[in-house]
C-alpha cells in the first residue's frame, strides 16, 4: 500500500483540546517483520477513535503499544501526558483494556473475576454489583466461567475494562460475540464515559455498528495509516458519490442547466463536498424541498479507500 490518503478538513493534530493519546511516527518490528510503519494519530479527551483495517493490519499491536505492553521500535507514545510505559505503571487505574482474546481463570465465578480486578484498581464492591446487574449477568454471577457462553464472557470482559471509569479506554473488538442489545448497551456506556472525558479507542470490523458512535476513524493497511478522519472527512476523500433522490421527479430539476450535468439514473449524483451547495441550489433555484440525500456508509467508504490504496500499490509495483 502506498502513502496515506490525504484527508482535507479540520486539522485535528493542531487543536488546543486536551490530548489523551498521542502517537508520533510509531513503528514496530516483530523480528524482521514490520508490523507498524510510521503511524501517527491522536485522540482528545472525550473523543472516540475507531481503529479499522484488514486482519493483520496492526490494530491490536497499536493498542498494545498505547497500553505500554509492547515498546515501539521507533517513535513516541504519550498517554495522559506521560510516555506509555510510565503511564502503565503509574496510571493503570486510568486505563481500561479489553484484549481481543480476553480470557479469565475458568474456575472463578463472574463475581469473583470482577471483585479481583476491583481490588487491583481500588474500585468499590458496590460498582461491581451494579455492573454485573447492568451487563445482565446477575443470574450467572456465582457460576464458574467455564459455564459461561462466549457472549457472557465478553460482557464480563467489557465490564472489567470499564470498572474503574478510566480516562483512556482501549477496546479490541469489544462487540465480537455480543448480541445486538448488549452491543447497543456497550456503546451507550461508552458515550457516558466520553461525556466524563474518557478517550476511547475501539478496534472493530463491525463498521455499521461503530459508524454512529465514532468521532474519527483510523484506517490501517499493512501497518500503515491509510486514512484518518471523521466519517464526513473520509466520505470526501473517497470516490463514491452522494446521491439526491426526489420523491416526485421535478421537471424544474431536469430542465435546470446546472443540475443536468449531475443527473444520472433518476438521481443527482454528486461528490460529498458538493452537498450543501447542491441543497442550496435545489431549494433556492428550483424550489424543490422534498428530496432525500443518500450518503455512502462507512463500510462502503472503507472498501473504496482500501481499493484505491490497492490500485495505487499495483500501479507502483
Ligand atoms: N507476537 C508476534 N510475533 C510476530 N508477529 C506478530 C506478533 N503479533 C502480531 N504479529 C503480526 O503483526 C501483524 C499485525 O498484527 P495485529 O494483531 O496487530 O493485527 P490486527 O490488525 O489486530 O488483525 P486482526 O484484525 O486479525 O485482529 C500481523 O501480520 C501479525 O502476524
Ligand atoms: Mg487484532
Amino acid at each position: 500500500m502506498n502513502a496515506a490518503i490525504q484527508i482535507h478538513g479540520v486539522n485535528h493534530e493542531n487543536t488546543m483540546s486536551e490530548l489523551a493519546i498521542q502517537l508520533t511516527e510509531v513503528s514496530l518490528k516483530y523480528n524482521d517483520f514490520t508490523a507498524l510503519d510510521g503511524v501517527s494519530f491522536d485522540v482528545e479527551a472525550g473523543q472516540t477513535l475507531a481503529l479499522l483495517g484488514h486482519n493483520g493490519a496492526g490494530k491490536s499491536s497499536l493498542i498494545k503499544i498505547i497500553l505500554g505492553l509492547i515498546l515501539p521500535t521507533r517513535g513516541s507514545v504519550n498517554i495522559l501526558g506521560q510516555n506509555a510505559q510510565a503511564s502503565q505503571a503509574s496510571n493503570s487505574v486510568c486505563l481500561g483494556y479489553l484484549p481481543e482474546d480476553a480470557s479469565f481463570y475458568d474456575k472463578l465465578t463472574g463475581y469473583e473475576v470482577l471483585r479481583y480486578f476491583a481490588a487491583l484498581k481500588g474500585v468499590s464492591q458496590q460498582r461491581v454489583v451494579s455492573l454485573i446487574e447492568e451487563f445482565g449477568l446477575e443470574y450467572a454471577q456465582h457460576r464458574q466461567l467455564k459455564t459461561y457462553s462466549k457472549g457472557m464472557k465478553q460482557r464480563l470482559g467489557v465490564a472489567q475494562a470499564i470498572l474503574s471509569e478510566p480516562k483512556v479506554l482501549l477496546l479490541d473488538e469489544p462487540t465480537v460475540g455480543l448480541d445486538p442489545q448488549a452491543s447497543q448497551f456497550l456503546y451507550g456506556k461508552i458515550n457516558q464515559l466520553k461525556q466524563a472525558g474518557c478517550a476511547v479507542v475501539i478496534s472493530t470490523h463491525e463498521l455499521s455498528l461503530a459508524e454512529s458512535h465514532l468521532d474519527r476513524a483510523l484506517i490501517m493497511a499493512k501497518g500503515k495509516r491509510l486514512a484518518l478522519g471523521s466519517c464526513a472527512e473520509l466520505r470526501s476523500a473517497c470516490t463514491l458519490k452522494t446521491s439526491i433522490d426526489f420523491s416526485e421527479l421535478s421537471e424544474r430539476v431536469k430542465s435546470n442547466a446546472y443540475l443536468q450535468k449531475f443527473y444520472q439514473d433518476g438521481l443527482l449524483q454528486i461528490a460529498a463536498s458538493q452537498k450543501s451547495e447542491m441543497v442550496q441550489h435545489l431549494v433556492t433555484q428550483c424550489q424543490v424541498f422534498d428530496f432525500e440525500i443518500k450518503e455512502p456508509r462507512l463500510e462502503d467508504i472503507y472498501h473504496d479507500l482500501m481499493g484505491q490504496a490497492l490500485r495505487s500499490s499495483v500501479e507502483q509495483s
